[in-house]
């Protein structure tokens, strides 16, 4: 071998198709769509409030004319959908609050599906935010966690928002059953036509701590890792998958996202009837924030790029505090 002669590059040449933006843009296999986006939103009571989250900048909690005003906004650069949580005014023991009609979610619903009725209104369903203790379900007499216990609560606060015109409900609390038991719920009220998006797989992450903030909903004691799922686990992901499509899930979620992607990957390919959507969580949009913030990231290529790889992981719907940014960004071409 004459080791100074050439290299032969042979005639397949992956390069040829990277040459040029336009060819690029027409070979590239994973596009965003802003249709495919959800924006959460905090809300709460007063009006014209908007408290910026420290630990989240750009984004806050919001009264209900606020979150009309985010939502359309959204609405006009396509943004599929939107995700409400709320800071009631009133907490106690048991979240008595969640299934209150008066309640600042309940009230951003009628007002977003009146105002704005392109979007998808979509409301998330636990009690973290309306216990004075923080869990997301009840406390028993020996202080112990009894979250079968609050399941008809979590129903209650279901119907509610079914009641004020939600599209989706969206259970969060990762209470063995709770799918099951708001599909019967929903039945029952003559809510039969509203749809359940699961957080079918979630982790007890390190990666909710801005959102504990935006949502008052750190628990004032212990953790949550006797329900939300270990890490470490993916094969029990397919399992709580498909215990949630028996129970009547018509979308699933993983969460978080950037951490789990091979858990998106094969949730999708054990689903693939199932729309699956992947929350980008607050953690995960806090550190592209701050790094941002601090110059060391190409912001708005970095968040595309994440996007694009939950996407590429075979999400379908991505949840993200980024959604209205990245859909204003698709819209100047990304
Ligand atoms: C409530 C809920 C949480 C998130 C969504 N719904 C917090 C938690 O489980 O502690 C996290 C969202 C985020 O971090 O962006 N059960
Ligand atoms: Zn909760």
């Amino acid at each position: 071998m004459d080791l100074l002669a050439p290299p032969t590059l042979g005639s397949d040449r992956p390069q040829r198709l990277r040459q040029s933006p336009a060819v690029r843009r027409l070979v590239r296999e994973t596009r965003l769509d802003p249709a495919a986006f959800v924006l959460p939103l905090f809300v709460r009571g007063g009006e014209g409030v908007r408290d910026e989250i420290a630990s989240m900048p750009g984004v806050f909690q919001l009264s209900v004319d606020e979150a009309v005003r985010e939502a359309t906004e959204a609405a006009r650069f396509g943004v599929g959908g939107v995700l409400l949580f709320g800071i009631p005014a009133r907490k106690d023991a048991e979240g008595s609050t969640a299934s209150d009609d008066a309640e600042a979610v309940q009230r951003a619903v009628r007002a977003i599906k009146e105002e704005v009725p392109g979007i998808a209104v979509i409301t998330d369903v636990c009690l973290c935010e309306y216990t004075d203790h923080g869990h997301c379900g009840f406390i028993d007499s020996h202080g112990g966690l009894d979250l079968e216990g609050s399941l008809p609560q979590h129903v209650a606060a279901a119907v509610s928002h079914a009641r004020a015109g939600a599209d989706l409900v969206a259970p969060s609390s990762m209470i063995d059953g709770v799918v099951g038991a708001i599909r019967e719920g929903l039945d029952a009220a003559g809510f039969g036509h509203v749809g359940i998006f699961s957080y079918a797989v979630k982790y007890a992450s390190a990666f909710y701590g801005p959102f504990r903030d935006a949502a008052e909903s750190a628990p004032v004691f212990g953790d949550r890792r006797t329900h939300q799922m270990d890490p470490a686990n993916a094969r029990e992901a397919l399992r709580e998958a498909a215990l949630d499509v028996e129970q009547g899930a018509d979308l699933l979620m993983v969460k978080p996202a950037v951490a789990y992607l091979d858990v998106v990957r094969q949730v999708k390919d054990a689903f693939p009837d199932r729309p699956l959507g992947a929350y980008h969580v607050s953690g995960e949009y806090a550190m592209l924030k701050a790094a941002a913030g601090r110059g060391w990231i190409d912001e708005r290529r970095a968040v595309l790029e994440t996007l694009t790889s939950l996407r590429r992981a075979g999400a379908d719907i991505l949840i993200t505090y980024y959604a209205l940014e990245a859909a204003r960004w698709l819209a100047e071409g990304g």
